[in-house]
């Protein structure tokens, strides 16, 4: 089966366990759960559980238990996005194809669907319905919290956005992105290895391959940023620049960051030479990062 077609099929499946465990808009309280839905379901690339489930699948990890975990790192994606668009950040009014949380709906409305998807991604990893395995569960609740919070997602952006208007060094710039984004796809690598009980050597390898993807998908994103549309890419481009974002591509240029890119991508996939076909898709879905145009 192809990448894309892997990728939609996942995708498709992902979305029927997320609508399960998201609430239903009940009570006084509905537009929080509306608010919810109408920016996780349905929407988005879903790479991030793609990336649970495949490696899962490295070391046989009963499919409950890994579409779960990949079901919680989406929502907590999602919370990403709805604040990353608050006028208080990025200022977004469109996102994965249609108008943005706070638009659609209202800030306040956004801010406390956000949060209620972080928390619920917590929720799903601390139940024993999702792993029997408690040290198993803390282990990933302990994990996400790192990776989405101070020491991780939530650093980056408050470097981004500190950034603003200023001159970051390189290094500093990679860090930014390293945390900001590639934080979460190491969780999605790490969660399928913990799960299965894989060795430090293998846990490492696998956050090596998610640090150099998530930091190449960050300068792709930051290249698309430069010509991309609502049409093309389901959110507006032309943001970074006119708010004046610390990238690698402002810093270096259009090549040398489309360059950069390709180099940390041929390390990650390096980072998967523990493994064989099994890891074909991780590979593939590497090589995608560097084609993709949304
Ligand atoms: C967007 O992530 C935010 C970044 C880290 C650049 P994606 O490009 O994976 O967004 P969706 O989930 O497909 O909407
Ligand atoms: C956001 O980066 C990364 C997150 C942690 C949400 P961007 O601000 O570049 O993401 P887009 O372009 O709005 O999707
Ligand atoms: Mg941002
Ligand atoms: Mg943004
Ligand atoms: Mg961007």
């Amino acid at each position: 089966m192809s990448l894309s077609q892997a990728l939609s099929d996942c995708a498709i499946k992902i979305d029927k366990i997320m609508e399960t465990l998201l609430p239903k808009p009940e009570g006084i309280e509905a537009p929080l759960a509306e608010a919810m839905r109408y920016s996780s379901l349905g929407v988005g690339k879903k790479i991030r559980p793609f990336m649970v489930i495949q490696s899962s699948n490295m070391f046989g990890v009963e499919e409950k238990a890994a579409f779960r975990v990949a079901a919680a790192v989406e929502f907590l994606h999602s919370y990403s996005l709805i604040h990353d668009d608050l006028p208080a950040m990025d200022n977004s009014d469109f996102r994965r194809g249609k108008e943005s949380c706070h638009k659609k709906f209202n800030e306040e409305t956004a801010i406390l669907a956000g949060d209620a998807l972080l928390t619920t991604a917590f929720e799903i990893l601390s139940d024993p319905e999702t792993i029997d395995d408690s040290s198993v569960r803390c282990k990933l609740v302990n994990a996400l919290a790192k990776s989405a919070g101070h020491h991780g997602m939530v650093a980056g952006q408050m470097i981004d956005l500190l950034g603003e208007g200023k001159h970051l060094s390189l290094d500093e710039i990679i860090r930014m992105q390293k945390l900001k984004t590639g934080e979460i796809f190491a969780f999605c690598m790490f969660a399928g290895g913990v799960l299965g009980g894989a060795s430090n050597l293998h846990l490492n390898a696998l956050k090596k391959y998610a640090y150099g993807f998530g930091i190449a998908f960050q300068i792709v994103d930051d290249l698309l940023d430069l010509e991309g549309t609502v049409d093309t890419m389901g959110k507006p481009g032309g943001l970074d620049a006119e708010a004046g974002k610390a990238t690698l591509v402002a810093k270096l240029g259009v090549e040398e960051a489309r360059h950069k890119a390709v180099l940390l991508i041929n390390e990650s996939v390096d980072a998967l030479k523990f493994w064989g076909e099994e890891a074909d898709y991780l590979r593939a879905l590497a090589q995608f990062v560097l084609e993709r145009q949304r």
